[in-house]
């Protein structure tokens, strides 16, 4: 036997009980007539004792031939300690060892194994089968495993089924770029990954699978961030005979439902609002809505003074960061910096201070008299002691430079709090993006995606102006999730693609199946998929999912531990008639 209980088990009432506990060396303590161990495994940590005098001579000598990570078994006697340890689970018992058993021995780990490591980012990658021994990221799993768990239970109450679909699936140009994989029986063809389950679940819809999800992987070669990886995580789901409200609901009511059983918190409802009130309260899609600073549109006031950069400018915007008038000139020095930066690109920051005796102070007094300034500052609601900052020129670009001014200014200030949550739906997105580079429409969510009945006859007249069934989930400024009502009619899908400029034979070589299927009964139908790392990451009040998926990429998308991607063998190549050329391109 190895063990009768784990290392986080152990308890004053276990005292005087015969033990036997398997786990890792995580630390040895040797005073001389002393020496303590930490043992180590997933359940916590329980502290051994020797003392010269009491332990045999024969087993002190074998403790000091342990090192860090040796793997041991241990039987011994359970006794209270001395000094307790509040911190840990067991902190109020220690063993005293009879025999040590070594199970394994461990080279020396290239970090150590501590809640705070000394390990930098790529060794721990590369070692991360050691990484995921701490606590910080096994705590991640755990609370990724529980979220799994509860959102089956879920969905499960409510008549939902789990159904597989395939990763072998065919390559389509819309969305990102897809990961390919060749052929051997039908060389030459290529299958691809997934980027997500879309059209199977729209065709378990017309087989009167009315409530589907699947805790599915996706693959997107898309460029990497934070909350990017090649291969994530999805709860897909889609449901028949249902509209946008009762999607919305459902899903709302399953986030609530794990923040409750998983952190103990009642979020609160979720706001809703539309994509057009998004893009021109906060200029993203994406909102963080933990602290106000919405929009407040100058144009008209600032323009006709004389100040150049205001009257050659689409669009004068700005935020009030209430109570900054105090910001010293560096500060603003800074923040200027800050939206100059090429990432961002703002050519300049105007900035109004209402200081607290009334009178204010911008960046340009000669063109702007008090009286002006009053004006805006009673449009952005301010009060003395506010700092209006102030963007302006191209309208798109412009919201999108004050959506990262805002944002930083929230850091700033710590508004942005990681235990703080704040939901909403976003709404009515456009259903077409144009395009200037390749001068053609993409669907904003994805072709299957259905007009707003209301909006139909401009999909002739005004397409650009048509807005989409589709919404999305945001919580603290993170995309949770995505979905649409469908369009499950065949003459409207075929329409779609005709906007999307696909020709005919395209789109039947592409989406033939589907349109097909939409010929035998579809019913009316929609869905939604939530990031399932992006919500386990934002649960635990993190920004990047890589620690909340047990073997990640890196953000060259490598995995530095297996060393993939990889070249295969001249023999593999042969089989799937494929051969090695570079070509470069354009
Ligand atoms: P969408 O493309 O919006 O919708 O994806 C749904 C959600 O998946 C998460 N996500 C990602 N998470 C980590 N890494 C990535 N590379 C990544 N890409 C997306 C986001 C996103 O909101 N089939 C539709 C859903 C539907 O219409 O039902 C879809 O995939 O949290």
């Amino acid at each position: 036997m190895f063990r009768t209980h784990t290392c986080g088990e152990l308890r004053l009432s276990d005292t005087g009980r015969h033990v036997i506990l398997s786990g890792w060396v995580q630390r040895i303590r040797d005073k001389g007539s002393l020496i303590w161990i930490d043992l180590r495994d997933r359940y916590g940590i329980t502290q051994l004792m020797l003392e010269e005098g009491k332990t045999t001579p024969a087993l002190i000598e074998q403790v000091r031939q342990l090192g860090r990570e040796f793997v041991i078994r241990v039987e011994g006697l359970v006794v209270e300690r001395i000094s307790k340890n509040p911190q840990l689970a067991t902190g109020d018992i220690e063993i005293e060892p009879h025999s040590i058993e070594l199970l394994n021995k461990s080279k020396l780990p290239p970090f150590t194994i501590e809640d705070m490591t000394d390990g930098g980012e790529e060794l721990r990658m590369k070692y991360r089968y050691l990484d995921l021994r701490r606590n910080p990221l096994k705590e991640n799993l755990l609370l990724r495993h529980k979220l799994a768990l509860e959102t089956r239970t879920y969905l499960d109450a409510l008549g939902f089924i789990e159904i597989e679909t395939p990763y072998l699936i065919k390559s389509t140009p819309e969305g990102a770029r897809d990961f390919v994989v060749p052929s051997r029986m039908n060389p030459g063809e290529f299958y691809a990954l997934p980027q997500s389950p879309q059209t199977f679940k729209q065709l378990l819809m017309v087989s009167g699978f009315d409530r589907y999800f699947q805790i599915v992987r996706c693959f997107r070669d898309e460029d990497l961030r934070a909350d990017r990886q090649p291969e994530f995580t999805q709860i897909d789901c889609e449901m028949a005979f249902v509209e946008q409200d009762e999607i919305l609901n459902t899903f709302e009511g399953m986030v609530r439902f794990l923040f409750k059983k998983v952190k103990g918190i009642d979020i609160e409802p979720f706001i809703h609002m539309d994509y057009a009130a998004a893009m021109r309260l906060y200029g993203t899609d994406k909102p963080d809505l933990r602290f106000g600073m919405s929009f407040v549109e100058l144009t008209d006031l600032a323009q006709g003074k004389g100040f150049g950069v205001f009257d050659g400018a689409e669009l004068v915007v700005g935020i009030n960061a209430s109570g900054c008038a105090s910001f010293s000139r560096k500060q603003i020095d800074a923040l200027t910096d800050f939206v100059k930066r090429p990432q961002i690109g703002a050519k300049g920051l105007f900035y109004v201070r209402y200081n607290e005796d009334g009178s204010l102070k911008s960046s340009a007094d000669k063109f702007f008299s008090q009286h002006d300034l009053q004006q805006w500052v009673e449009r952005c609601d301010a009060k003395p002691g506010d700092l209006l900052l102030i963007l302006s020129g191209a309208t798109h670009t412009t919201l999108k430079q004050l959506n990262e001014l805002r944002l930083e200014m929230g850091n700033l200030l710590g508004l942005r709090d990681p235990n703080h949550f704040k939901p909403l739906w976003v709404t009515d997105f456009p259903l077409l993006e144009w395009d200037e580079e390749t001068q053609r429409f993409y669907a904003m969510h994805h072709p299957f995606t259905s007009p707003n009945q209301k909006d139909i006859p401009m999909l002739d007249t005004n397409p650009a102006e048509v807005r989409a069934n589709a919404y999305d989930m945001v919580i603290n400024g993170v995309e949770i999730g995505g979905g649409s009502i469908r369009i499950h009619n065949r003459q409207l899908q075929k329409k779609m693609f005709e906007l999307l400029g696909f020709t005919d034979e395209e789109a039947q070589q592409q989406f033939g199946f589907l349109m097909n299927a939409f010929e035998y009964g579809a019913p009316p139908h929609g869905g939604i998929a939530l990031g399932f790392d992006r919500l386990t990451a934002l649960l635990a009040g993190f920004d990047s999912i890589r620690d909340f998926i047990a073997f990640p990429k890196n953000n060259s998308g490598r995995d530095v531990m297996i060393d993939s991607p990889s070249a295969i063998a001249p023999q593999q190549l042969a089989e799937l008639q494929l051969e090695i050329r570079k070509i470069s391109l354009p």
